[in-house]
C-alpha cells in the first residue's frame, strides 16, 4: 500500500528579534499534527523556516550595526536552536535567503507575468516600515496611522510593479464557497469573505526604497515585495519549478498553519498568485489566535514577550508543550500565566496521569514482583476501559484533523480519568488481601497499564518525551509509530511476564507558591520593558530644534518662570521655561540652545508656551544644551 502523504507548514518567522512563545505556539502545533500524523504511518512534510528579507530588517540590522545578512544568520539561528529545544520535529527548515527559494520567487513571477498579470504602475499611499505594508486614504486612521499597528505611517510615491489581484476576486469567493474546509475556524471564514467582497485592489509587489530582497528580473532597483517573496516559501521547499518528485507527492499543501494576524495573506493573496501561475491551492488554512502575558498584550516592542527557552528550563518541554495545547481552543485568544500552568501542570499531569502511573507500577512491583500479569481473571468493568479506546481513537483522529487540539486533549483526559475511577472501584489494594483474587488483581492491573500504554500513543504528539519514558516503564518494546489510525485502537497488545522498566515519576509536583515566589523576578522582567527598550519611530516623534533666543522676560508673580522668544526656523515664538532660578533674562539671549518644538500648545501663568527648553536638570539647577553660534535656526536635532 503506498504511503499517504501530508504536508504542513508554520508561518516563516521575522528574524529581526528573537522568538517568544507565540512563536513557539504555532511551532508545537505544527509538530503535533505532524507527529499524530507519522505515528499513523503517513509520510509527512512538516516544514517551517525563516522570513528574512525587507525593509523592517535592513533597517534592524543598521540598527545594530551589522549587515542584514549577519542578523538574520544571528536570529535564524534562534529559532532554530529553540526548535530543537522544544523537540520540534521538522523535515525541512528554510530561509528566504537561499538560492532554492530566490529561484522559485523568480520563476513564479515569471509565471504571474506570463499570464499577463504583472504590469509596471506608480504606487501612492501609506506606507507603514513595522507592518511592511502600504494603506489607502480610506484604511489610515485619524492622524495617518496604520490600522494594524497604531504607529505612524509615511506617505510615499514610487514606481512598482503590481499583481492583478482584482482579477480573481470572483474566483476566490467561489474557491471559498466549494470548500467549506478552506478557511478555519468558520468565524474567520466569514471574515475574509466580507473583505474580499468590499473589492480587491492590485497588489503593489515591489519596492524601489531599499534594497535587501530579491531584485525583479531585468529590472535590479526593485526589490520583490516581502509577503510576496515569503508565500512562496511553501512551493519553494517541494522544489515546485525544479521538477523535484517532492512536488508531486506533496503541494498541495494540508494545511498552512498561522496566526489570525496573517489569515488575508494567506486566504487572499496567496490564493491569487496560485491562480495567477495555474497552480492548485493549499487544501486549508487554519488561523489560531494571539496569546497574551498575565493579561497583557505580548509583543517584541513591549518587551514582556516570554522566552520559550527560559520557560522550558523552569518547567519541562512537554508540560510547556501541554499547556500551549491544553489551555485555550486553537482559533481562539489566550492568557498566559504561571499560575495556570502550574495548576495544568500538577493537576492534569502530576496528578491525573502521574500518579495513575506510578501507583499502578507500585502495585505490580509489590504485588508481582515487578512483572507485567496475565489477563486472565476478566470482567464487565473491564470491558468499559478496553471499549473506550477504539471511540477514543476515532475522537482524537476527529479532533486532530480539524486542529482542535485541545478537545483531542480533553477526550485523552477523560479516558485517564475514567482509569483513575476503574482503579478507585476495583480497589486492587483489597484484592492484594485475599490469594484466592490474585488472577483478579492482576487482570485489573493489566488493564490500567494496557490503557495508559494506549494513552502513551495518543499523548506522543503532544509530549514526545513523556510518551517514550511511559512506554519505557511499562515495558512496551514496539514503537510508538503504528502503520495506520486503525492500530491506534488495538487493545490488550502490552506483552505480559516481562519486568516493568524503572519507575521514576514522570511530572514532579510543583510546589506552587515556592515556584511562584522564585518567578517573580522573572516575572517583573517578562512585564516591565526590557532592554529592547523604545522603538526608534517613538524616539523620532520627539521634534528637537536648534532655537536662538530672540528675547527673554521674567513671568510676573513666579520666581521659577521665564518667558522666552525663540526661534525655531518659525522667525520666532513664546516658550514658558521653568530655568529662572538659574539663569537671569539677559543670560539667554543670543544664545543657540536645544528646543523641543511639537508638544502640544500648554497655558502657564495664562501665557501660552509652543514648545520647551532642554536642560540638563538637578534639582533647581538648570544646564540649558547650549548649541554652536553657528548651528541655524530651526536644525532639526536627531
Ligand atoms: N513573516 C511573517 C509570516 C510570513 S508566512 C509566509 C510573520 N512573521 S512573524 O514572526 O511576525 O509572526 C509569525 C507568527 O507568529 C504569526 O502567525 C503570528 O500570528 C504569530 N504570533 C506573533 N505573536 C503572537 C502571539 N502573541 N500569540 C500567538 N501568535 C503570535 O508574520
Amino acid at each position: 500500500m503506498s504511503k499517504k502523504s501530508f504536508y504542513i507548514t508554520t508561518p516563516i518567522y521575522y528574524v529581526n528579534d528573537k522568538p517568544h512563545i507565540g512563536h513557539a505556539y504555532t511551532t508545537v502545533a505544527a509538530d503535533v499534527m505532524a507527529r499524530y500524523k507519522r505515528m499513523c504511518g503517513f509520510d509527512v512534510l512538516f516544514l517551517t523556516g525563516t522570513d528574512e528579507h525587507g525593509q523592517k530588517m535592513e533597517q534592524a540590522a543598521m540598527k545594530k550595526g551589522v549587515k542584514p545578512i549577519e542578523l538574520a544568520d544571528a536570529n535564524m539561528a534562534r529559532f532554530r536552536d529553540l526548535w530543537k529545544t522544544l523537540n520540534i520535529s521538522n523535515d525541512d527548515f528554510i530561509r528566504t535567503t537561499e538560492e532554492r527559494h530566490k529561484k522559485t520567487v523568480l520563476a513564479m513571477f515569471k509565471k504571474m507575468k506570463d499570464a499577463g498579470d504583472i504590469y509596471l504602475g506608480e504606487y501612492e499611499g501609506w506606507y507603514c516600515t513595522p507592518c511592511e505594508a502600504y494603506w489607502t486614504e480610506t484604511q489610515i486612521l485619524d492622524g495617518n496611522v496604520c490600522p494594524d499597528c497604531g504607529r505612524p505611517t509615511s506617505k510615499m510615491k514610487e514606481a512598482s510593479y503590481f499583481f492583478r489581484m482584482s482579477k480573481y476576486q470572483d474566483r476566490i469567493l467561489e474557491h471559498i464557497e466549494k470548500h467549506p474546509e478552506f478557511i478555519r475556524p468558520e468565524s474567520r471564514k466569514n471574515e475574509i469573505v466580507s473583505f474580499v467582497r468590499e473589492g480587491l485592489r492590485d497588489l503593489s509587489i515591489s519596492r524601489v526604497n531599499f534594497s535587501w530582497g530579491i531584485p525583479v528580473e531585468g529590472d535590479p532597483d526593485h526589490v520583490i515585495y516581502v509577503w510576496m517573496d515569503a508565500l512562496v516559501n511553501y512551493i519553494s521547499a517541494v522544489g515546485y519549478f525544479s521538477g523535484d518528485p517532492k512536488a508531486g507527492e506533496f503541494w498541495p499543501a494540508d494545511v498552512h498553519l498561522v496566526g489570525k494576524d496573517i489569515l488575508r495573506f494567506h486566504t487572499v493573496y496567496w490564493p491569487a498568485m496560485l491562480m495567477s501561475a495555474g497552480i492548485e491551492l493549499p487544501k486549508s488554512v487554519f488561523a489560531h489566535g494571539w496569546w497574551t502575558v498575565e493579561g497583557k498584550k505580548m509583543s517584541k516592542s513591549m518587551g514582556n514577550a516570554i522566552d520559550p527557552d527560559w520557560l522550558v528550563k523552569k518547567f519541562s518541554r512537554d508540560s510547556f508543550r501541554y499547556f500551549l495545547l491544553r489551555e485555550v481552543p486553537f482559533g481562539l485568544d489566550g492568557d498566559f500565566s504561571f499560575r495556570a500552568m502550574i495548576h495544568r501542570i500538577n493537576g492534569d499531569l502530576a496528578n491525573d496521569l502521574g500518579n495513575l502511573l506510578s501507583r499502578t507500577l507500585g502495585m505490580v512491583q509489590r504485588y508481582f514482583g515487578g512483572t507485567i500479569p496475565d489477563y486472565n481473571a476478566p470482567e464487565a468493568a473491564d470491558e468499559k476501559i478496553y471499549g473506550a479506546l477504539p471511540t477514543l481513537a476515532d475522537r482524537v483522529e476527529g479532533f486532530l484533523n480539524a486542529q482542535a487540539f485541545n478537545k483531542a486533549l480533553t477526550a485523552i483526559w477523560e479516558f485517564v480519568g475514567a482509569m483513575n475511577r476503574y482503579i478507585d472501584e476495583t480497589q486492587p489494594w483489597f484484592l492484594a488481601k485475599d490469594p484466592e483474587k490474585k488472577d483478579r488483581l492482576g487482570s485489573v492491573l493489566y488493564t490500567v497499564m494496557d490503557g495508559l500504554r494506549a494513552v502513551s500513543h495518543f499523548i506522543y504528539p503532544f509530549m514526545p518525551e513523556t510518551a517514550e519514558a511511559m512506554r519505557k516503564q511499562l515495558a512496551e518494546e514496539s514503537p510508538v509509530n503504528v502503520s495506520s489510525p486503525e492500530d491506534l485502537k488495538r487493545v490488550k497488545t502490552l506483552k505480559s511476564g516481562r519486568p516493568i522498566g524503572e519507575t521514576k515519576a514522570i511530572f514532579p509536583r510543583i510546589d506552587e507558591k515556592a515556584m511562584l515566589e522564585e518567578l517573580s523576578p522573572e516575572k517583573e522582567a517578562a512585564e516591565a520593558p526590557s532592554e529592547s527598550g523604545i522603538e526608534y519611530g517613538d524616539f523620532d516623534k520627539v521634534e528637537i530644534k536648534a532655537g536662538k533666543v530672540l528675547a527673554a522676560e521674567n513671568v510676573k508673580k513666579s520666581e521659577k518662570l521665564l518667558k522666552l522668544t525663540i526661534d525655531v526656523g518659525d522667525g520666532g515664538r513664546t516658550i514658558v521655561s521653568g530655568i529662572a532660578k538659574t539663569y537671569k533674562p539677559e543670560d539667554l539671549v543670543g544664545l543657540t540652545i536645544a528646543v523641543v518644538t511639537n508638544l502640544k500648545p500648554v497655558k502657564l501663568m495664562g501665557i501660552e508656551s509652543r514648545g520647551m527648553v532642554l536642560s540638563a536638570t538637578a534639582g533647581d539647577r538648570h544646564n540649558v544644551l547650549k548649541l554652536p553660534d553657528e548651528t541655524p535656526a530651526g536644525t532639526r536635532i536627531k
